[in-house]
């Protein structure tokens, strides 16, 4: 694939993702409309939308029809916006900008921001639980895999270990195992959705499986590192969150505990990783490859 039809390919992704996020959400005239509307203000229109662009690509990988995907990309950007909602609380990051607009709670008030998160989460497994084009045995482990990936053994978990581990010198592997959950089980419930859904009658799956994990896995800490050295070297207009505030709430990260080049280092070494684990995948992978190393060039 050249340049120009990848960006072609992941433009038509967006603009269909963005359309079916619009058509999932509640109206905000549908009562109780000041929650629908702090849920839309806190989901359409904006964010990088990395997680349904690694749904998308995925499928494209394994050749999954585009109808069935739209689903686990609505429910995964849902789960992750509500994660957003509730990070930046007061009693999380205690943030004033997100995707550059005051935050939920600050826009709204807290027990909004709160209800907004609970009410995304729920939206999520609606959404998918409403999937007529996907068979019913792929839909249950679809919806078991994006409920593991989001509780406490995945995303709250990682949350739980962030904020428990504020102020504290975490070593290497805890900073790498919160970084897994807090960030990572989500990217790599994204690449898993998208696999449950291959047809194993045409793919064989199992080639593929194994290696698609290890690829959203060194994926998804690259992601967070990149993050981490965002906070340092971006700037707030840039970011549309405020720089600098993992050290101003004293976050274990990786540039605190290894420094920055390191972590610059690490990122492209989890990059180079990634990529080589798709390395004999045809050129349906593209997107994927592109969304590598996207992940470390991105400036926001
Ligand atoms: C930010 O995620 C929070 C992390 C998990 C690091 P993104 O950088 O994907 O945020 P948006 O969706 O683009 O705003
Ligand atoms: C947040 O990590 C991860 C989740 C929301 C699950 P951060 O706290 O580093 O994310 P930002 O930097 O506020 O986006
Ligand atoms: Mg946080
Ligand atoms: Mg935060
Ligand atoms: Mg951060």
């Amino acid at each position: 694939m050249n340049n120009s039809q990848l960006k072609q390919l992941l433009d038509s992704y967006r603009q269909r993702f963005e359309d079916k996020l619009h058509f999932f959400l509640p109206l905000s005239s549908t009562i109780p409309s000041r929650l629908h509307e702090a849920m839309r203000y806190s989901s359409v229109d904006a964010g990088k939308r990395i997680r349904p662009f690694l749904v998308y690509a995925t499928g494209k990988a394994l050749d999954v029809p585009i109808e069935q995907l739209d689903y686990p990309a609505v429910a995964i950007e849902l789960i992750h916006n509500y994660s957003l909602v509730h990070d930046d609380m007061p009693a999380m990051d205690d943030d004033e900008l997100r995707r550059g607009k005051p935050t939920c709670h600050l826009h709204y008030d807290e027990a909004t921001a709160l209800l907004v998160g609970d009410a995304l989460q729920s939206q999520a497994f609606e959404v998918l639980s409403s999937a007529g084009n996907i068979a019913a045995e792929k839909l249950v482990k679809i919806i078991h895999l994006l409920a593991v990936a989001s509780g406490s053994k995945g995303m709250a978990g990682g949350q739980a270990i962030d904020l428990d581990s504020v102020g504290e010198r975490l070593n290497f592997s805890s900073l790498q195992q919160m970084h897994e959950l807090k960030t990572g089980a989500l990217i790599r419930a994204s690449v898993k959705m998208a696999t449950v859904l291959a047809d194993n009658t045409k793919i064989k799956v199992d080639d593929y499986q194994n290696k698609l994990e290890n690829y959203a896995k060194c994926l998804g800490l690259a992601f967070q590192i990149q993050d981490d050295v965002l906070d340092i070297e971006s700037d707030t207009q840039t970011l549309g969150k405020p720089q600098g505030s993992d050290q101003a709430h004293n976050k274990p990260t990786y540039p605190s505990l290894i420094g920055l080049e390191e972590s610059k280092n690490m990122a492209k070494k989890m990059v180079a990783d990634a990529l080589d684990n798709i390395k004999e995948f045809d050129h349906h992978a593209d997107p994927l490859r592109w969304l590598a190393e996207y992940v470390v060039q991105r400036n926001y």
